[in-house]
């Protein structure tokens, strides 16, 4: 299908249902977005259905036509709710939890418990033996501490819980240092280069109540290369050929983790996902040969490159402050409370006119935020058309850690998602009130005056 948009230089980082309204507007699975932010307020995100299903798909079988024995896992941490739990269930996809809030949420979305795996540094024994008594799929142990807690609580239980151990393979993915996670100097796993993670192979097989069954490894997000994951590849083969050697471990799960990239601006075209899923799967079946080991059954865990580009946000432009020489800011009714990865990650993003998609860009200024920081900006030097107070912006890619890590800074109310689908729109989540905001308060205080 061609749109009119196919004209625009970031086209491919637009949800693929992204086209023009009959009203020559900005529309997404067939909604006109000032339609949708005028019934539903802005900020608003706009979820494309369409797009994460056939995302869902993509992985899927990507993966699944070159190693039969692949599973993917939506890594939700990059946005969850229930209903995004049920369409990632209907799909076919498991998912990767990493608390015992994305545990509940996932089951409750009816997500099955055998397709959960939980992940996470410091899993508290409350949320360990939340996740053995849901029956989660796979427990991914990061550190001794962890294997004692959880063979005890799975003793306890008369259970023999299926796990994965997270190894550190000391490789470089060559991204933001914040998330970066698989070199030597990380929080995460256990370090094949100190003997930890042939150790905790050692432990986990001696211990009854748990049921070894492979290795997990995640270097970081977003990668744009694949070497790290060859390497990777290459790494845990080795260290699993010596693990057998030394403790007759059975190489029978390997996860290569999440990280796979997205496109948030018109320079970036990060591999595809086909490209990701052969040269991974080629470098795996090479180094399980000169190991001399069977092929495992692989899980990926994206998140990002799932979920990334079906969302876009939609803000409505405000106050122009013009500094002569210096700079123009454009604020926008959202900012650092719906998305926190500028101002953390410096993370780059385009902006859009809703009501004018195609129009030329014009001058160079600075989306802010509304927020009582000065960090609060949402993009730096965009290339824009005069933005008119009352236009409505999108900004593309807003799917993945905005709303997750969005919060209620000066009081902001966490937007609405609206799913939209063949020209339906379906709200996900309602926006937060001031309701919510108290909700928590005891109030009037306990003992009060
Ligand atoms: N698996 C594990 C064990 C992970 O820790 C993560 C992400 C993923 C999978 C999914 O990674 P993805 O495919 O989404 O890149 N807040 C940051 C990203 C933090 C990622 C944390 N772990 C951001 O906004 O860029």
């Amino acid at each position: 299908m061609t749109s009119p948009l196919d004209a625009l230089p970031f086209r491919h980082v637009l949800p693929h249902t992204a086209d023009l309204s009959p009203q020559g507007r900005l529309a997404i699975g067939g909604c006109d977005l000032r339609e949708l932010a005028e019934r539903y307020g802005t900020p608003l995100y706009v979820f494309d259905e369409e797009d994460f299903r056939q995302t869902c798909r993509e992985f899927r079988r990507a993966f699944e036509s070159r190693w039969p024995e692949a599973r993917v896992l939506y890594a939700a941490k990059a946005h969850l709710s229930r209903p995004i739990a049920r369409i990632a269930a209907e799909e076919g996809l498991g998912m990767d939890v990493v608390s015992g809030g994305e545990l509940a949420v996932a089951l409750a979305g009816g997500m099955p418990a055998q397709r959960l795996y939980f992940h996470g540094n410091n899993k508290t024994p409350a949320e360990l033996a939340q996740a053995v008594d849901a029956g989660v799929g796979r427990v991914v142990v990061d550190n001794f501490h962890e294997l004692d807690l959880l063979a005890r609580i799975a003793a306890e239980r008369g259970v023999r819980q299926p796990i994965l151990l997270r190894i550190s393979p000391n490789v470089d993915p060559h991204t933001h240092a914040k998330t970066t996670t698989g070199v030597l100097d990380s929080k995460f796993g256990f370090a094949i280069a100190t003997g930890d993670a042939l150790r905790a192979v050692e432990a986990a097989l001696a211990a009854r109540s748990l049921e070894l069954r492979g290795l997990h490894v995640h270097l970081g997000s977003p990668i744009f290369e694949i070497e790290p994951y060859e390497e990777a590849a290459r790494v845990v083969c080795a260290f699993a050929a010596q693990a057998a050697d030394a403790t007759g471990f059975a190489f029978r799960e390997f996860s290569p983790g999440g990280g796979f990239a997205l496109a948030y601006t018109r320079e970036q075209h990060p591999p595809t996902i086909d490209e990701y899923a052969e040269r991974l799967t080629a470098a795996l079946d090479e180094a399980l040969a000169t190991h001399r080991l069977e092929r495992p059954s692989i899980h990926i865990e994206p998140g990002r490159a799932l979920v990334g580009r079906a969302m876009v946000a939609v803000y409505t432009v405000g106050a122009r402050k013009e500094i002569p020489g210096v700079r123009t800011y454009v604020s926008v009714d959202g900012g650092m409370a719906d998305n926190i990865r500028p101002a953390m990650y410096g993370s780059r993003y385009e902006a859009l006119s809703v009501d004018r998609p195609l129009a030329a860009e014009e001058e160079t200024v600075t989306l802010a935020g509304k927020y009582c920081e000065s960090g609060d900006i949402l993009i730096r030097d965009a290339r824009l058309p005069r933005l008119r107070p009352g236009e409505l912006v999108a900004l593309p890619a807003s799917g993945a850690y905005n709303l997750a890590m969005s919060s209620n800074y000066n009081m902001a109310l966490r937007p609405p998602v609206v799913a939209v689908r063949k020209g339906r729109a379906r709200l996900l989540q309602r926006r937060e009130t001031v309701e919510d905001l108290m909700a928590r308060d005891i109030w009037p205080p306990e003992g009060g005056a």
